[in-house]
C-alpha cells in the first residue's frame, strides 16, 4: 500500500547544518530591563529573550509541558519559571530544571551589537 502525501503548502525545514545562521535584530537593550523577558517572532520561531543581570539569553517561548508563554514567566537568577504550572528552565541552556515539564527547550545565541539585541537562527 502506498502512503498518500498531502501538500501542506509549507517548505520542508532545512537541516540547520546546511543553512548559514542569521543574526536577526529583535529589540534594543533599553527595551529589556534586567529580570525581564519578552517574546518575538523570528523567522517563524516564537523566541523568548531575557535579560539576566545584564546578560541576554534566548530560548523557545513555548513551554513543552502545555504551551505556556515562558517570556511571561518569573525570572530568578538565570532561571525562568513557567507562568502556567511552574516548570523551571535554565535560561543559558534551555534545560528543564523542575517539573511538571520533562524536557527542555531550544536555546539560541544572543549577540549584542551596540544597542541592538540580535538572535541567531
Ligand atoms: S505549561 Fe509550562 S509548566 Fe505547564
Amino acid at each position: 500500500m502506498r502512503a498518500r502525501v498531502r501538500p501542506t503548502g509549507k517548505t520542508p525545514a532545512l537541516n540547520q547544518k546546511n543553512v548559514m545562521p542569521k543574526l536577526i535584530k529583535v529589540a534594543e537593550t533599553k527595551n529589556l530591563p534586567a529580570g525581564q523577558g519578552a517574546a518575538f517572532e523570528v523567522e517563524g520561531n516564537r523566541i523568548a529573550v531575557f535579560n539576566c543581570g545584564g546578560a541576554y539569553f534566548a530560548i523557545d517561548d513555548t513551554c513543552p509541558h502545555a504551551g505556556g508563554p515562558l517570556s511571561e514567566g518569573s525570572v530568578e537568577g538565570c532561571k525562568v519559571t513557567c507562568p502556567w504550572h511552574g516548570a523551571d528552565f535554565d535560561l543559558k541552556t534551555g534545560a528543564v530544571l523542575g517539573p511538571p515539564a520533562f524536557e527542555g527547550v531550544r536555546a539560541y545565541k544572543v549577540v549584542v551589537e551596540g544597542n541592538d539585541l540580535r538572535v541567531e537562527v
